[in-house]
């Protein structure tokens, strides 16, 4: 797999990662003989990111990932988040106690000395600009808990506060078919500052596989059913904020201009690699066929000219009104 470096860490990564927030928590249940072979799956095909939270299931994805990597010889990069075990809307819950504490804990879940990256997870938006926040992690990497730091954003905005930091290493944005507002502004910015990019939410929640029709329904653990109106953490993290019908007919044209060779899901995430400033997209999968698909985009040729032009056609005309101006 085509390995890119991740910001000036020093680390290579491939450009298909694994998102594993399916196998903490929040999407229906994923048990532990699948939760273990959809990593294994991604390890042997040569995924080298592995992205995952303190907060998926409580630890439970940190865990899981622990336990697949003991047998290994090698280790992959493992991107963790911090930050969401505080009340989310509370930036005075920054301390640098508590970043203490969740650094920690992460190190004893992981069951590592330090821990190759920790991204604030999805503060409230003061915390982007609070030098005291920053200056714990710089303490932090001094002292050798993590051996670099970056953010996780929901804006544009926020990406854009960040990339003011020297010591920002990382940025984690949604950025996909139906969210390319990133590719004005941000993409440049953090390429420009030499900051690696992991480009998250790849197929808007599974709509830009297109296997979704106007009548399919989801668990009731699942966040594609409980927070589709932002019910318990920002709505753009469900879909990517586009109504769910509206996304479905819209992923309907994604297929068509992907043709009937190209799994629509493959095509979706080839797209997103081949952005500039991308540095790993980290589709999130519930099974080993989905990671094999998934894995597939990184030796996909890329996009056609037609494609690209008829997706910005697809986005200004139905999805555009829905996002663009909100993150
Ligand atoms: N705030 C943050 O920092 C934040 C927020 C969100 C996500 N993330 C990270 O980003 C990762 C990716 O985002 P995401 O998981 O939310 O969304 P995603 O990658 O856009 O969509 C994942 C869903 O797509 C479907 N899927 C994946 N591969 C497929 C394939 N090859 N064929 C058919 N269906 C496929 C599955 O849906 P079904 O379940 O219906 O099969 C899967 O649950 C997460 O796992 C997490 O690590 C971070």
């Amino acid at each position: 797999m085509e390995q890119r470096p991740l910001g000036k860490t020093g680390a290579d990564v491939g450009v298909i990662g694994l998102g594993t927030w399916q196998l903490g928590g929040d999407w229906g249940d994923v048990d532990d003989e699948v939760a273990g072979e959809v990593l294994d799956a991604a390890l042997d095909a040569g995924v080298t990111l592995l992205d995952t939270a303190d907060v998926y299931g409580d630890g439970r994805s940190e865990v899981r990932i622990r336990k697949a990597l003991a047998p290994r010889a090698e280790r992959p990069f493992v991107a963790t988040k911090a930050g969401r075990r505080a009340d989310p809307f509370e930036a005075a819950q920054y301390t640098p106690e508590n970043l203490r504490a969740w650094v920690d804990r992460s190190r004893r879940n992981l069951g590592v000395d330090t821990l190759d990256l920790v991204q604030l997870h999805c503060p409230p938006t003061a915390v982007y600009s609070d030098q005291r926040v920053y200056d714990t992690l710089d303490g932090f990497v001094a002292d050798g808990s993590i051996a670099a730091y970056g953010v996780s954003v929901e804006t544009v905005a926020e990406g854009l506060t960040a990339l003011q930091h020297p010591g920002v290493q990382a940025l984690q944005v949604i950025l996909n078919v139906f969210r390319r507002k990133p590719l004005e502004e941000l993409l440049p910015a953090a390429q420009k500052a030499g900051v690696g990019v992991l480009a998250r939410v790849p197929l808007a929640s599974g709509l830009l596989t297109g296997k979704y029709d106007e009548s399919t329904t989801f668990p009731s653990d699942d966040h594609r059913n409980f927070n589709r109106n932002g019910e318990a953490f920002d709505v753009g993290e469900t879909f990517a904020g586009v109504p769910f019908e509206v996304g479905v007919e819209a992923a309907r044209e994604v297929a068509a201009i992907a043709g009937d060779a190209v799994p629509t899901a493959a095509f979706a995430l080839r797209w997103v690699i081949d952005q500039p400033g991308v540095t790993t997209v980290i589709p999130g999968a519930r099974n080993v066929t989905q990671v094999r698909g998934n894995v597939a985009a990184a030796t996909m040729a890329p996009l056609s000219d037609t494609q690209l032009s008829d997706l910005e056609r697809l986005y200004d005309e139905r999805i555009r009104a829905h996002v663009h101006d909100r993150w």
